[in-house]
């Protein structure tokens, strides 16, 4: 709408002014320019599937809930505080470096500034990366047959299993006190299973040595998760998740991390502030 009206503005001034044409073609191009730079942002993700594809696990009002209002509000808040300072540098970097530079102490943003940031650029990319790894109810993608050779090598060579992995998760998710999430991340020694409150994440320099790593995957166990359809059941809900995990991408994730493409676990268009 703004370069609308922008664009009659131009279009009145030339009519009634007589403007020379490159002069007008000039015009167009910063006002074009202007309006792209005012109005970028961080694109929230849409829902992969259909609201109801994770069913009985996730029902579709619960996916809709937590797509549309929690994980838009995060993204939404984030853009109007990179909107709200103003800080081209900040603006400058993808959400995974916004997210890892939370504690680093190099944001430059005020203490309160930085605390939302690491509860709505926490949550912004947490869900990014939420949505991917889940796939329809039984669907193809959950068996488990789709984890890739090096990851079931690297899973085995840790916990002996995938079973036994998947224990340790449910056990971790379920221990979790209050919101927070479970992951499965890379360090420098191998795969861990960690935990982290709230919205934060393990790429964030204020998460303890031990939890920092590139998350592969991750269980969401704040109460807007689950509780729609499993009540207060957490174990209930954490026992079924399997059934909606998308192993293909939980190894697409690994080969990712592996290679530093860190900006591919949550898809290249939605890391880019655009
Ligand atoms: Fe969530």
């Amino acid at each position: 709408p703004l370069f609308f009206v922008i664009a009659v503005v131009i279009v009145y001034i030339y009519r009634h002014f007589g403007i020379r044409k490159d002069a007008m073609i000039l015009l167009t191009v910063i006002s074009t320019l202007l309006w792209a730079a005012v109005s970028a942002d961080f694109q929230l993700p849409p829902l992969p599937f259909e609201p109801s594809a994770t069913e009985p696990v996730i029902s579709a009002q619960a996916n809709k809930f937590h797509h549309d209002n929690h994980h838009a509000g995060y993204v939404s808040n984030t853009n109007k505080l990179l909107e709200e300072e103003g800080d081209q540098k900040l603006k400058s970097y993808t959400l995974s470096e916004l997210v890892a530079k939370v504690g680093s102490g190099k944001l430059g943003l005020e203490e309160s500034k930085e605390q939302k940031l690491r509860n709505n650029g926490g949550g912004a990319w947490n869900h990014a990366f939420w949505w991917r790894v889940l796939a329809p109810y039984d669907s193809e993608e959950t068996k488990l047959g789709q984890i890739s050779d090096d990851l079931a090598e690297a899973i085995e060579d840790e916990w002996g299993s995938v079973d036994e992995m998947i224990d340790e998760m449910k056990t971790k998710a379920n221990k979790l006190f209050g919101s927070g999430w479970a992951w499965l991340i890379i360090k420098e020694d191998g795969l861990a299973i960690v935990t982290t409150p709230n919205q934060d994440n393990p790429l964030m320099s204020l998460v303890p040595d031990e939890k920092q790593g590139v998350p592969i995957f991750g269980i969401d166990v704040w109460e807007h998760a689950f509780y729609l359809t499993y009540g207060p059941m957490k174990p209930k809900f954490t026992e079924d998740f399997w059934h909606v995990v998308d192993w293909d991408q939980v190894s697409k994730n690994y080969q990712a991390a592996k290679k530093g493409n860190i900006e591919d676990l949550i898809g290249k268009e939605f890391d880019e502030y655009k």
